[in-house]
């Protein structure tokens, strides 16, 4: 059908343009007919703009226009006038207008859709996924991926300025183990093998680094077959950076210049740097994660010093087994009912602690089931160790470390939502966790593993400790925080060949099981790989941070469902048996 170009899209016109005839291309969004006039609130990707048709304007026209339903695609022409007094509308910026309509084309007619196009909807997510184009017509989403595009355009706008270049690197790859399930693709050439789509492009950009590029990044899809949550998905997007000649300062220093830039240009606002700074063990002691929410205090105590000569068994036992005793002080808390408390030492139980200690201070002194167990000194030295003070609740947890800790972060961070604690409008709280373990040991397997990947340099004042006490091993590791979330990761590299043996030898890997996984980047290191260290942010989590959202698939034009579902194309879905036969394939 013949149409004419628009001359203003739905989200410009102003009393400025009033006495103009325009044309303008979009969907019907509202529909109202009112006594004879219908008034149509026409929508495009800029906005909304209300369109009048009224019988003695132009018959032929109002006659027309009584066929608009909602979706329907159209084009009008039109002259603007100034809206009668009363009827403007503040909510719109082009609502201090409206466009008397000469001539309307119906584009293309609509079926119903199966939830409104609008903001605040109630319709699942099922069925937002399932119509996803009807759903990314809602301005709310398409505020998102207008976001997603600025955040692009930030990104490669900076990294350009400071002298990266970005260069791609393979989708189909070999598969190496790096800490997620690959997804694998069949080869047809090659009976029986297979690629591994990328879980990021790691030994890519070192490569890079080999090949003399210097400052690399990349705005990638990476793909790991794991558990989705809501800040996980299949396919997720990195901001993937190397650099050649740097220590830990360097990237911290690219990466803050970055989030500077972001918060300027995002929200236009000034984040002071640098940016804050824990170890993990700092991290894990104060708030029992390796990526704590900073944006309120509630920190934890280790309280082994208070209890080392205690007769209390629980506490003897654990301290004596390299446990820990830690706790957290609940200003204000202690009129917690014993309702309120059971269901606290519910909460920590279900999450695996054999129980949960609480007392309430008052009149100087600790009331609880447990308090007779303690000495008078343990009580007076456990309240000034907490500065706990009458009408508070304390609350402690004991045993094994990591676990222990970890309990009471999750508890820290329910009596933050509880004691309401949590400000989304406060200012952001940005943070490196630093030092993180080079080794982590497994259980089931009784063997030390990397705990990024075994490129990741140890400090070097730790190296002499990879033979003799792997487990104490600090790396050159790091992560960003914002808001409890990790935004990023990255570490400095190992680029010697002797230190690269007693780390694969420290994690049980021998040469030529070495050579196997890891022959491509060995191999190029035998030809002068700089020094070098990078970062990988999560491009979806920071986009659904600066959206206000708590899920990336709302920053994510097409996303999967938590059960790894695409609702649109039904994917996964079966293949043709002939698919499979070419591919060398037989599904049991
Ligand atoms: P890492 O595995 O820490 O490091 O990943 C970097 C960042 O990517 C984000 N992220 C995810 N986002 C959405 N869905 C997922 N499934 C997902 N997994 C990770 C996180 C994370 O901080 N190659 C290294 C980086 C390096 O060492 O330079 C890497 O990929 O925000």
């Amino acid at each position: 059908m013949k149409f004419k170009a628009r001359t203003h899209t739905c989200g410009e016109l102003r009393e400025s343009d009033i006495g103009k005839n325009v044309v303008l291309n979009g969907w019907v969004a509202i529909r109202r007919d009112l006594g004879g006039v219908i008034f149509i609130e026409m929508r495009d990707r800029y906005g909304l703009t209300q369109i009048v048709f009224e019988p003695h304007y132009n018959l032929d026209t109002h006659e027309h226009g009584k066929k608009l339903r909602s979706e329907y695609v159209i084009s009008i022409e039109g002259k603007v006038r100034k809206r009668p007094e009363g009827t403007e509308n503040a909510l719109l910026t082009t609502g201090q207008i409206d466009v008397m309509v000469d001539k309307l084309i119906i584009l293309n007619s609509s079926e119903t859709p199966p939830f409104p196009i609008e903001d605040n909807i109630e319709a699942s997510e099922e069925l937002r996924l399932k119509y996803r184009y009807l759903d990314l017509r809602r301005s709310d989403m398409q505020k998102n991926l207008l976001l997603r595009h600025k955040m692009y355009l930030i990104t490669r706008k900076y990294f350009d300025a400071n002298n990266f270049i970005e260069v791609e690197t393979p989708i189909l790859l070999k598969s190496t183990p790096e800490g997620a399930r690959d997804f694998l693709v069949p080869s047809r050439l090659h009976k029986g093998k297979f690629y591994a789509l990328p879980q990021s492009p790691q030994q890519y950009k070192q490569i890079l680094m080999v090949a003399g590029m210097d400052r690399y990044f990349q705005i990638v899809k990476c793909f790991r077959d794991e558990d989705l949550r809501a800040d996980r998905q299949f396919e997720f997007t990195q901001i993937d950076v190397e650099m050649s000649f740097v220590d830990v300062e360097d990237i911290f220093k690219v990466v803050e210049g970055l989030m500077k830039v972001f918060y300027k240009e995002i929200m236009d606002y000034d984040i002071s740097l640098p940016v804050q700074r824990l170890t993990y063990d700092e991290a894990m002691e104060k708030y029992g994660n390796d990526k704590p929410d900073l944006r309120f205090g509630l920190e934890m105590i280790a309280l082994n010093d208070v209890f080392a000569n205690s007769a209390f068994k629980v506490f003897k036992d654990s301290i004596s087994n390299n446990g820990i005793v830690t706790g957290l002080l609940a200003k204000g808390c202690g009129d917690y009912t014993r309702n309120q408390l059971d269901n606290l030492t519910d909460f920590v139980k279900k999450l695996g602690a054999g129980g949960l200690i609480w007392m309430r201070v008052k009149e100087n002194n600790l009331e609880a089931p447990i308090a007779k167990f303690l000495s008078d000194d343990e009580k007076k030295n456990l309240i000034s160790k907490l500065g706990a003070q009458n009408g508070d609740l304390l609350f402690m947890l004991t045993g094994p470390k990591i676990k222990t800790l970890t309990l009471m972060g999750l508890l820290r961070l329910e009596m933050a939502k509880r004691m309401s604690l949590i400000n989304e409008n406060s200012k952001p709280a940005l943070l490196w966790v630093t030092d993180f373990p080079l080794f982590e040991w497994n259980e089931e397997t009784k063997k030390y593993s990397a705990m990024h990947h075994p490129f990741t340099s140890p400090r070097v004042e730790d190296i002499p400790l990879m033979d003799t006490d792997p487990g104490k091993v600090k790396a050159r590791a790091y992560d960003l925080v914002l808001n409890g979330n990790e935004i990023a990761g990255g570490s400095i590299r190992i680029h010697d060949s002797e230190l690269q043996s007693k780390m694969f030898k420290a994690i049980g890997i021998n040469e030529e099981e070495a050579q196997e996984k890891f022959g491509m980047l060995l191999n190029a290191f035998k030809y002068g790989a700089p020094p070098h260290g990078g970062i990988a942010f999560g491009f979806d989590r920071l986009a659904m941070l600066f959206a206000g959202r708590h899920s990336i698939r709302d920053v994510i034009a097409f996303p999967k469902t938590s059960s790894g579902m695409s609702l649109m194309d039904d994917s996964p879905s079966l293949v043709d048996e002939a698919q499979l036969t070419e591919l060398h394939l037989r599904v049991k």
